[in-house]
């Protein structure tokens, strides 16, 4: 087992490290389910207040749950359906400070409040999503963004 402590007091040190970490387990490894699934268990043990976080892989045009931490969720998500299929479609990260304000937002767990997805692309093409959720109003900061894809680029050649 891995064992990585993670535990920086600012967020740009807890990504750094966590960037690292995670660089750390992917490394030649090409099998990118295992990948995912380090990568999630990864990101679950060392940011606080998340009650999900996961991937949906882009399955011939659909999202599809791939490997996450947290309770049991929606397994496909159509592009520009919800949170996920949003950033799928545009590409865009979506930051969401209120899911309850977002039209069309997938309740896949009640305890859910504020989410992050950030789209991974390699080549030109939508591998998949990373979700992030949390139970806290305006849990992701700029700052949480800018983490978040730098986590994406590195998944972006591993899985
Ligand atoms: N809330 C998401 C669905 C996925 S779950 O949060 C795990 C959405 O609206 O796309």
């Amino acid at each position: 087992m891995y064992d990585f402590k993670i535990a920086a007091n600012d967020k740009q040190s807890l990504y750094r490290d966590l960037a690292s970490a995670l660089e750390g387990l992917v490394a030649g490894e090409p099998d990118g389910i295992a990948n995912m699934a380090n990568a999630a268990a990864l990101i679950w043990e060392s940011l606080p207040d998340l009650n999900w976080v996961g991937f949906y892989r882009n399955v011939e045009g659909e999202l599809v749950l791939g490997p996450f931490q947290g309770r049991p969720a929606c397994i496909r998500i159509p592009f520009g359906k919800g949170v996920c299929g949003t950033a799928a479609q545009s590409r865009q990260v979506q930051r969401i400070d209120d899911v309850d304000a977002f039209p069309g937002h997938i309740a896949c767990d009640s305890q859910s409040r504020s989410e992050l997805v950030v789209p991974i692309v390699r080549d030109g093409e939508l591998i998949a999503v990373l979700d992030l959720d949390s139970p806290g109003t305006a849990r992701f900061t700029a700052e949480d963004e800018a983490g978040c894809v730098a986590i994406a680029e590195i998944l972006a050649r591993v899985i």
